[in-house]
Order: structure tokens, then sequence, then C-alpha cells
């Protein structure tokens, strides 16, 4: 079988990275890698940390770039692509733009589609924007339904969609994380000197990260009033938050927190970095998919800012809450769990229920079944 992964933007590199790996070693595929480039520096850091070199590069990218950019470019890209290459598969994850214009590019050359991490849902088309939709359009579209956890898979039922194939496989995002952090013991020297020190040092560490299109604008800025009392109020705090590239993140962050000293603002890290900065941290606030999942695993609290989550299991576990994106309920939520100790301690319990690393191999398992 031919099988053609495409992904673009980093938390799909990480996320795909291990099952990548699997199936270029697999005698019972044909399989090459396309980027699309959506992101262009983010991945291509995944990339090499996984020793992955892809076969085709729609390199699409733009600064500023909206979603009718990604859209229409990626659908020409892969046109011209399937005219000389067409695979029988093609793979592709989650739900970001990439994902569902590379399900509708494969749909309209007749091409079948594997959606790993399908099924996840808010029930609300406005938040993620637009993530929810495209999620909604591949899970349309689809052949295939790799969902992460039984809540995953119940939507796809709920949705019509056939029980034989829809395969429950846990999170790849545990795959690569199990990699990656039995592997890491310490910053590679991207990181900056001084984010070194206070790692190594006994600084109770507040890592952010958030990026969300829905935020733009009053959340963003909602966010930073939050950060910045934060850090005024809470001076033995350090806060780091690594610094998504889109412009619409950096200028509002840089502008309103650049001036603090206990406020750490360096550039993305690459993934190992950023594995190493999950564990080494107190408490994480984020707005992403992928971290929600992740810091669970790895027995860190976790304030989530956004009102919405399509991943409540870990919040139902007790690891994850969920703050929205208002001032006084981020600032409120932290000093909290700065102050009890029976709240902190309640949700460091190492609880992780999306997946035990064998999620791309059980995508492997399916699709040998296919083949055989
Ligand atoms: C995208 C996804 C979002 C995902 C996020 C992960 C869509 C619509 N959004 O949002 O679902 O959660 O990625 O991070 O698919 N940029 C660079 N270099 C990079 C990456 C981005 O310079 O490596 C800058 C560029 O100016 C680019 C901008 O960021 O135009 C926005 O990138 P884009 O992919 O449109 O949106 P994200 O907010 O990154
Ligand atoms: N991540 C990273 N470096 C950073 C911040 C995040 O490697 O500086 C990783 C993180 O561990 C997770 C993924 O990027 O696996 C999440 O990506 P992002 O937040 O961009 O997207 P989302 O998950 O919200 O779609």
């Amino acid at each position: 079988m031919r099988i053609l992964t495409v992904f673009g933007t980093r938390p799909e590199a990480i996320k795909m990275a291990m099952l990548v790996r699997h199936l270029n070693r697999n005698p019972h595929f044909e399989h090459k890698l396309c980027v699309t480039g959506q992101h262009r520096h983010m991945p291509d850091q995944v990339l090499e940390l996984f020793e992955l070199t892809p076969d085709f590069d729609l390199n699409i990218m733009q600064a500023g770039q909206d979603l009718t950019d990604i859209t229409c470019r990626i659908l020409t890209g892969l046109r011209t692509l399937f005219q000389t290459y067409r695979p029988d598969l093609v793979l592709v994850h989650g739900d970001t733009t990439t994902c569902m214009a590379t399900s509708l590019a494969a749909f309209y050359a007749g091409i079948k589609i594997g959606h790993v991490e399908a099924g996840l849902r808010t029930g609300n088309l406005q938040s993620p924007f637009p993530e929810e939709a495209n999620r909604l359009i591949t899970d349309r579209l689809a052949n295939y339904y790799f969902a992460p956890t039984d809540r995953n898979v119940e939507a796809l039922l709920r949705e019509g969609v056939n029980p034989n194939l829809i395969i429950k496989t846990g999170n790849t995002v545990i795959d690569a994380l199990l990699h990656i952090s039995q592997q890491v013991v310490g910053f590679s020297e991207q990181v900056a000197d001084d984010l070194q020190q206070l790692f190594a040092s006994n600084r109770k560490i507040l890592l952010v990260t958030g990026h969300r299109r829905e935020n733009f604008g009053d959340g963003f800025i909602q966010i930073c009033e939050a950060l910045r009392e934060l850090a005024q109020q809470l001076p033995t705090l350090e806060i780091v938050y690594p610094v998504h590239l889109n412009p619409n993140v950096q200028k509002p962050v840089y502008e309103h927190l650049g001036d603090l000293t206990n406020v750490h603002l360096p550039p993305p890290m690459g993934y190992a970095d950023f594995v190493y900065a999950m564990k080494k941290s107190w408490v994480i606030l984020t707005d992403s998919g992928g971290v929600q999942e992740e810091a669970p695993s790895l027995g860190k609290p976790v304030l989530v800012m956004r009102d919405t989550t399509e991943r409540p299991e870990a919040v139902e576990a007790g690891t994850v809450r969920l703050v929205g994106v208002h001032r006084a309920t981020i600032t409120q939520a932290v000093t909290e769990l700065w102050n009890q100790e029976t709240t902190y301690r309640s949700m460091s319990e190492a609880n992780n229920p999306y997946g035990d690393g064998l999620a791309s191999q059980r995508i492997i398992d399916f699709l040998t079944s296919v083949v055989g």
C-alpha cells in the first residue's frame, strides 16, 4: 500500500513523528512524507529531532497568512502532487487547516483518508476556531478513524460512523512524549544561559503557552494583564512563556510583558527542551491542545485558558482545570495553587488518560490488517 502522511504545523509533526518512523521501517508499506509548510520553522525543529526527511514540501507559509491562503495553497499544491505521485491512502492529523485542506484535496482526487486523532469535539464551531470545523469536515470525509479515547469513539458513533472503521488507539502525543522524556536530562545549547540557570535552581516556574486564534485581541490582552499581575503580586514566582511565532501573539506579549524581570519570553523551544521545561515546572498555564495531553503524564497541574475543551478526560481526572480567558479567573487560579498545597498536590497526582505510548503501533496494526 502506498501511504502519504501529510502535516504542516508543530503539533502535527510531534504527534505524527513516531508513526512516520514506524511506517518508514515497515515492509508492508511504501511510505512517503509531505509537509505543507503551513509552519516553516517550528516543525523543522521536530523533523530534525526525530530524524525525519520529507519527500515533498509544499512550502506554503507566508507571514501573516489567513485561513483562505492556507486552504487554497494546500489544495492547489496537493492537486499538482497527486498528478505525479498518487498514494492509496493519505494520513492526516487532528484539526489544523493543513488537516482539513489535505482531506479535501484527497477526497477530490478519490484517495482514501485516515484521520489520526479523530472524534474530538467541543460542540462549538467558534471554539476553538477554526479547529472544530476542521475536524468535523475531516471526519465527514475520512475512511478510517484513529480515535484516542472512548469518548472520541462515542462521538464518532453518535455521528453515524461505521464502527468497523473506528480504531481506539490512545493519543500519539504520548508515544512522542515517552520517547523523548526518557532521553532528556537537560536543556540543549539552544536555550539561553539565564534560562538554563533558572531551571537548574529551585525557583517555582509557571510555564505558559498561548496562541489560539479566538483569543487574538482582547483575549491576549486579558492573558497578558493576568501574567503581569501575577509577576508583580508573586515576586518570587518566575514566569516562562516561549512565544509562538504568530505575529498576532508576539506583538501583545512583547508589548505588555517585555519589561518584567521575573517574566521570560524566549522563542519557541525545540520539543526536547520543552519537555524538559515541562518536567521542571511548578504549574503549566496554556491554551494548547497538545500540552493539555502531555502535562498530566508528567504529573503537572495544568490551567487551561479556554472556556471549553475537546479534551475533558484530564479535567475529569482532576489534573486539568479550565480557567477561561479572563484576567481575574487566571490570576485567581494560579494564586490558589500558590497558596494551597492540598489543591496543588491533588492536581499533580500523575494521571494520564491519553494513552500508553503504543498508539502508533495500533494504527500500524490496523493498516497492516487492511493490506493483508
Ligand atoms: C496553527 C493552527 C492551530 C494550531 C497551531 C499550533 C490552523 C488554522 N491553525 O495556528 O490549529 O494549534 O498552528 O501552533 O491550522 N509562523 C512562523 N513560523 C512558524 C510558524 C508560524 O513564522 O514556524 C508565523 C507566520 O507569520 C504565520 C503565522 O505564524 O503566518 C501563523 O501561522 P498559522 O499556521 O496560520 O496559525 P497558527 O496560529 O500557528
Ligand atoms: N511545544 C514545543 N515548544 C514550545 C511550546 C510547545 O515543542 O515552545 C510543544 C508541546 O509540547 C506540544 C505542542 O508543541 O506537544 C503543542 O503545540 P501548539 O501549542 O503549538 O499547538 P496545539 O497543541 O494547541 O495545536
